[in-house]
């Protein structure tokens, strides 16, 4: 036990989280990717483009974030006045590591007539050196709208950014970052758990490799596989995405069995992010009680950042085109 959780010790932290949210005026936000407990809590749960929407929105004085560091982020550009809140600071995702701004900033002056289309997991600093910002439930709807003769850098995830050049038969430039967690998922062992249950589709997350997506009956977001689960006969899914999403799939739709696409080892269930997993009800209600981790923004870069995340707001609802993107 750490001499943390011993002081907490005694204490009913569902109890106490709830009632520092009252007293703080606190709004919780997790990704579907957090601990069973965390998406219990929280206020609202949703994919990347649903909590963007809910942090631009809320009018809340607190915004605690239970998902990780990238995410925390986009809620203070587009809520600057609010308190925002990640329980532990070291929640990073290995798409903004592979993404350095230095080095992304001389890959786009290295292509001058390129605009770049950005993933949304990456640092505030790429999102200010970007042209649009696009996460996996938007990146098809904004990219259908960008004329054919234009040319793209797409970073930083390249299997994302392969999967929408193959389906968009586009080409593009491919920042060469992959995520940790969609990366380690099995082909071999994939194949193996479909020849156990031949009826049950495959829903799979775009950050996969294509040896997983090609085998996949829907590919999209966190929310979209929620949805492709609800609408599925069959009474067995194989999940190729973090599997704590499983948890919100029991609770949508308790009689059918999900089963988490296993990794290289053979085991189910072994592709849980371990930056997600920082995040626990002890650091949440610390957190709340302390108001820190706060994440702060230089108003300059924020700035910068939010008209290429405001343009994939606006692309995603189908309220604003691409408009000039002008000099960055
Ligand atoms: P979405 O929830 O937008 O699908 O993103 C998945 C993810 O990897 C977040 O880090
Ligand atoms: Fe980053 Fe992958 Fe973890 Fe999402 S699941 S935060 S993309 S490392």
């Amino acid at each position: 036990m750490t001499a943390q959780s011993a002081s907490l010790a005694g204490l009913d932290l569902r109890a106490e989280i709830d009632r520092l949210r009252k007293e703080k005026n606190a709004v919780i936000l997790a990704h579907y990717y957090q601990k069973p407990e965390l998406q219990d809590i929280a206020d609202f749960v949703g994919d990347s483009l649903e909590l963007s929407r809910k942090a631009a929105e809320t009018d809340a004085d607190v915004i605690a974030f239970c998902g990780v560091k990238f995410m925390a982020e986009v809620a203070k550009i587009l809520s600057p006045q609010k308190t925002v809140i990640l329980p532990d600071v070291n929640a990073g995702c290995s798409l903004e590591d592979a993404c350095p701004p230095e080095k992304f900033k001389a890959f786009r002056e290295a292509h001058p007539d390129h605009i770049a289309i950005t993933y949304i997991n990456c640092s505030t600093e790429v999102k200010a050196l970007s042209d649009i910002i696009v996460t996996s439930s938007s990146a098809e709807k904004i990219l259908s709208q960008i004329p054919r003769d234009q040319k793209i850098i797409f970073g930083p995830d390249r299997h994302l950014g392969g999967y929408l050049s193959r389906k968009f038969d586009r080409e593009m430039l491919l920042w060469p970052g992959v995520c940790i967690v969609h990366e380690a998922f099995s082909e071999t062992e994939l194949l193996k758990l479909k020849a156990q249950h031949p009826g049950a589709p495959i829903a799979a997350h775009p950050e996969c490799p294509p040896t997983i997506v090609d085998h996949a009956d829907y590919v999209g977001s966190t929310s979209g596989i929620l949805n492709y689960a609800k609408t599925i006969d069959a009474d067995t899914l194989i999940v190729a995405t973090e599997p704590h999403i499983i948890h919100q799939m029991q609770l949508a739709i308790p009689g059918k069995t999900f089963i988490g696409a296993p990794g290289a080892d053979g085991n189910c269930n072994c592709n849980i992010c371990p930056y997600m997993a920082l995040n626990t009800m002890e650091k949440l209600y610390i957190s709340l009680r302390d108001l820190t981790p706060q994440i702060e923004i230089e108003e300059g870069l924020r700035l910068k950042a939010k008209e290429s995340l405001d343009r994939m707001l606006g692309m995603a609802s189908g309220t604003v085109g691409m408009g000039d993107l002008g000099a960055r």
